[in-house]
C-alpha cells in the first residue's frame, strides 16, 4: 500500500464512520441488497468464488452521491447471506489508474486471484476525452488469500490496442479455454465521424495471462450503438453467448426501452480462431428501469450466476433515487442463476437466497375479477411472492397485480407492463413511468420485493423486470385468476 492509497484509506473510513453515526433513519436502505456504504455504487466487479469464499467488489465513489472518483469496494460471503464489509481493496494510486480504478473481473488460478481492470486517466489540456485525453489502461493485481493484493502490472497501453479503436476501450473479463486465456474488451471504435462511431467487443488472448495480443472483433454488421461497455462471454449450456452493454442505440417501446442497453448475443462462430465475427439479434437481459453492466461467475457449484447494477448511467434527468438525500445511491441486483434453453437466457433467484424465506404470510388459489384486499400485512417491508397457474381470460385481459399504491403490474395484449400510474405513480417511481415487453403467454411469478426495489421474473426467469421503488405503503393486491403464496424475507447480516 502507498502512501496516496494510505491517505485514501484513512479518509473513506473516515466517511463510512461518519454515516454510521449519524445513525440516519434511512427507510430505503435495503434488506438483502448489496449498496454502498456510503456515497455511490456503480457496476459489480470481480465476482468470485475463491478458497471458498465470493469475493463481490463494487465501483465505489465513497466521497460523492453522484458519482466520482471510482475505487473497488469489497464484500466477502460464504453463503451469499451473511457478509462481511472488507473495505476498499484497490485505489486509484498509481499513474496508471489515477482517475479511476475502472470496472475488471477476477481469474482464479493456481490457488491465486488474478484481477484485472481498467486503470482510467484523464490528461489535463483541452480533450474530448474521446478521441483524446484518456487512457485506459489494461491493469493487473494478484493475490493469494482475497484481500491483499500485489503490486500493481500495466499489461496494455493506448499504444497496444488496435489502430481504429478511440480512447474509449475498457472492462476486462478474462476466462481460459483449453491452454489460452482470452480476455474481452469493450470498445467504441472510430466512425466515418464522430455520431457514427461503432461499439464491438475485442477479444485477446494469451498463454501466459500477461501479454496479450489482439486476435479478434466481435460486432455487428449494422453499427449497433456507438459503444459497448462491459462485456462478458462465457460458454452455457453448450452456447457461447456474449453479453455487453451497448451505448446510443435508437430507443424503441417494448423492445429496446432504456437509454443504455444490457443485453446478449449468440456466438455461433469460432472466436477463438476468427479474426472477425459478426453477431445479430441483441436480447435486452432484463426488461425494467434499471439494470446494467451486469457480470457472471461461477458458484461453488458450478452454476453461471449473474450479478447486475440496478441503474443505468446517465439516468439523472430521467429519475430521481431518494436515496441521494440520505448520503447514498444504487445497489447491486440479486444473484441470479442463468440458464440457456430455447434459444435464450433464462435467470432466477440463486437458490441460496431461499434462506431468507422467514414465514409463510399467505397462500391462496384466487378467481376473482374484482381487486383483492391487501395481501401483506403488519409492515412487511421485504417479501417474496410467488404466483402460478394464472388462468388469462383474454376478452377481458384479467390479468393484474397492484404492487403497492401507484404501481401496477399487467398482462394485457401479449404484453407484460409494469407501469407508474397516477401521481402516486410519479412520486414513487422518482419519475420513472412504463417498461413492457411481449409475452406470448403468462405462466407464472416470482418477485422479491425490498424495501426499495423489485426484481420480477416471470416464465421461470425467461423475463424479468428490475426497478427501484419508492412507496408510500406495503401492499399488494391483485386481480384475476391465479395461485399465490407470499413469504416476508429477512434480511441480509452485515458484519458490524
Ligand atoms: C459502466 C462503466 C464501465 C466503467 C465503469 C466506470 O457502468 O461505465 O464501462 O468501467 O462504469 O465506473
Amino acid at each position: 500500500m502507498n502512501l496516496v492509497s494510505k491517505i485514501f484509506k484513512e479518509a473513506i473510513i473516515q466517511k463510512e464512520n461518519e454515516y454510521l453515526k449519524k445513525n440516519i433513519k434511512d427507510k430505503w436502505r435495503l434488506n438483502f441488497h448489496i449498496m454502498p456504504p456510503v456515497g455511490w455504487l456503480n457496476d459489480p466487479n470481480g465476482l468470485s468464488y475463491f478458497k471458498g469464499i465470493y469475493n463481490i467488489f463494487f465501483q465505489y465513489s465513497p466521497f460523492e452521491t453522484e458519482g466520482g472518483l471510482k475505487f473497488w469496494g469489497h464484500y466477502q460471503t460464504k453463503d451469499l447471506i451473511n457478509y462481511k464489509y472488507v473495505g476498499v481493496s484497490i485505489y486509484p494510486d498509481e499513474k496508471y489508474d489515477c482517475h479511476g480504478v475502472y470496472s475488471g473481473s477476477a481469474f482464479i488460478e493456481d490457488d491465486k486471484l488474478y484481477i484485472y481492470y481498467t486503470g482510467n486517466v484523464k490528461l489535463l489540456g483541452k480533450h474530448d476525452y474521446i478521441e483524446s485525453g484518456r487512457e485506459a489502461n489494461t491493469m493487473l493485481t494478484v493475490s493469494e488469500d482475497g484481500i491483499n493484493f500485489s503490486e500493481k502490472e500495466c499489461l496494455m497501453k493506448m499504444k497496444d490496442y488496435p489502430k481504429d479503436i478511440t480512447n474509449h476501450i475498457r472492462d476486462p473479463k478474462v476466462f481460459k479455454y483449453d491452454d489460452i486465456y482470452y480476455m474481452v474488451q469493450g470498445a467504441r471504435k472510430y466512425g466515418i465521424d464522430r455520431n457514427n462511431d461503432i461499439g464491438e467487443v475485442l477479444v485477446f488472448s494469451s498463454k501466459d495471462k500477461r501479454k496479450w495480443t489482439h486476435t479478434s472483433t466481435i460486432h455487428t454488421k449494422d453499427i449497433f450503438g456507438y459503444m459497448w461497455e462491459c462485456p462478458d462471454l462465457f460458454n452455457l449450456d453448450g452456447q457461447d453467448i456474449l453479453i455487453t452493454c451497448p451505448q446510443g442505440v435508437k430507443q424503441v417501446e417494448s423492445i429496446y426501452e432504456n437509454i443504455y442497453l444490457s443485453g446478449y448475443f449468440l456466438i455461433n462462430d469460432d472466436y477463438k480462431n476468427k479474426e472477425s465475427i459478426e453477431v445479430n439479434n441483441f436480447t435486452v437481459l432484463d426488461r425494467g428501469f434499471d439494470f446494467y453492466a451486469p457480470q457472471t461467475f461461477l458458484d461453488e457449484n458450478g452454476n453461471r450466476v449473474i450479478i447486475g447494477w440496478m441503474s443505468v448511467p446517465d439516468t439523472e434527468d430521467i429519475h430521481k433515487n431518494l436515496t441521494v438525500d440520505y448520503g447514498w445511491q444504487h445497489c447491486l441486483t440479486i444473484p441470479r442463476e442463468l440458464s440457456f434453453k430455447n434459444g435464450k437466457l433464462y435467470q432466477k433467484p440463486h437458490r441460496n437466497l431461499e434462506k431468507l424465506r422467514e414465514k409463510k404470510i399467505f397462500e391462496n388459489k384466487y378467481s376473482n375479477n374484482t381487486l383483492s384486499d391487501n395481501l401483506i400485512y403488519n409492515d412487511i417491508n421485504s417479501y417474496e411472492v410467488i404466483i402460478d397457474n394464472i388462468k388469462i381470460d383474454n376478452n377481458i385481459n384479467n390479468f393484474e397485480i397492484l404492487i403497492s399504491k401507484g404501481l401496477c403490474a399487467k398482462y394485457k395484449d401479449n404484453k407484460f407492463i409494469l407501469e407508474f400510474v397516477g401521481d402516486t405513480g410519479k412520486t414513487i417511481g422518482g419519475g420513472r413511468n412504463k417498461r413492457s415487453a411481449h409475452l406470448e403467454e403468462l405462466k407464472n411469478i416470482r418477485i422479491m420485493a425490498d424495501t426499495s426495489s423489485l426484481e420480477i421474473f416471470i416464465n421461470d426467469g425467461e423475463l424479468a423486470f428490475t426497478t427501484r421503488y419508492y412507496p408510500l405503503e406495503y401492499s399488494f393486491k391483485i386481480l384475476g385468476e391465479m395461485n399465490i403464496t407470499i413469504y416476508k424475507l429477512s434480511s441480509f447480516k452485515f458484519n458490524p
